[in-house]
């Protein structure tokens, strides 16, 4: 039995991941958004055994998650799920001044990796899209350049693999992967998504517990259970360190 965080669970995959994990007897808390959010969570999942809640978008709130998690005890595994797509018309900002995409995709999962005690695995859900993904580190907050969502979400999909593969370097007593689970029928994904919804959120789950040698591996990226090829700039050295250094500038938290 192992115990697991997913964040952005309420709904979607981190749903679906969560349910398989509470099926298969492991203790899973979930996190959504908002008390709201939190009653649907907690009726569509009788069977996990906390729910966190806070904001995504929201410094203070994310670390407020962030706290609710660390009183519950060390976590075997994080599954970090929760974000945003890419039908933003314009550039939404938060209470914080930062992009929603950003914030919430790429600012979120760093600062409740700096913050959780680590655990002995993190995964980070990536998208197919990270391969378009542009790593330039010189205006994360989209002040710069026209808005463009399917860049923004594209950028924070590639940033976070970037984020695995850096804590993979960082803490090697943690192992730290990346995947994309295909395009499939969420609330995200559309009604008309091609892939196998079944299938989306398997490979998360399995890297967060399973004993087979090919998920206990460390800075790889998965598609169905299958390793692939990255955007090179994920394993960039210099674009991990900048990543790194953004979010602890933007937050004030820095990675332990
Ligand atoms: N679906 C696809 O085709 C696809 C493809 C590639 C990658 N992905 C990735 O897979 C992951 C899951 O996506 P999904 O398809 O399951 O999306 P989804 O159905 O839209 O679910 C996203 C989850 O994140 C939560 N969330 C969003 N903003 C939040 C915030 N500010 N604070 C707290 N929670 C927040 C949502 O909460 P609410 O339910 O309250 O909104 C929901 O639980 C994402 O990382 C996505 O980028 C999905």
């Amino acid at each position: 039995m192992a115990r697991v965080l997913v964040t952005g669970s309420a709904d979607g995959l981190g749903m679906m991941a969560a349910r398989s994990l509470v099926d298969d007897g492991h203790e899973v808390t979930v996190h959504a958004r908002n008390d709201e959010r939190r009653r649907d969570a907690s009726l569509a999942l009788p069977g996990a055994a906390n729910v966190v809640v806070g904001d995504l978008s929201s410094i203070a709130e994310t670390i407020s998650v962030a706290d609710q998690a660390n009183a519950l005890g060390r976590f075997d595994a994080i599954i970090h799920n929760a974000a945003i797509g890419n039908r933003e018309r314009g550039r939404l900002e938060t209470s914080d001044g930062l992009a929603a995409i950003f914030a919430v995709n790429v600012l979120a999962p760093y600062l409740l990796t700096a913050l959780i005690t680590p655990p002995s695995r993190l995964i980070y859900l990536s998208s197919g899209l990270h391969r378009s993904g542009n790593p330039d580190l010189s205006d994360l907050q989209w002040l710069k350049r026209p808005w463009d969502g399917s860049q923004a979400y594209s950028d924070s999909k590639l940033f976070d693999v970037v984020l695995a593969f850096a804590l993979a370097k960082r803490w090697p007593e943690t192992l730290s992967n990346a995947l994309e689970p295909g395009w499939v029928a969420t609330k995200m994904g559309g009604p008309n998504a091609p892939d196998d919804l079944a299938l989306g959120a398997v490979t998360q789950s399995w890297l967060a517990v399973s004993d087979d040698p090919s998920a206990a591996v460390s800075g790889a990226y998965f598609f169905h259970q299958q390793r692939r090829a990255t955007h090179p700039a994920a394993s960039d050295q210099s674009i991990q360190d900048g990543l790194l250094a953004a979010c602890a500038a933007l937050s004030g938290v820095e990675l332990p």
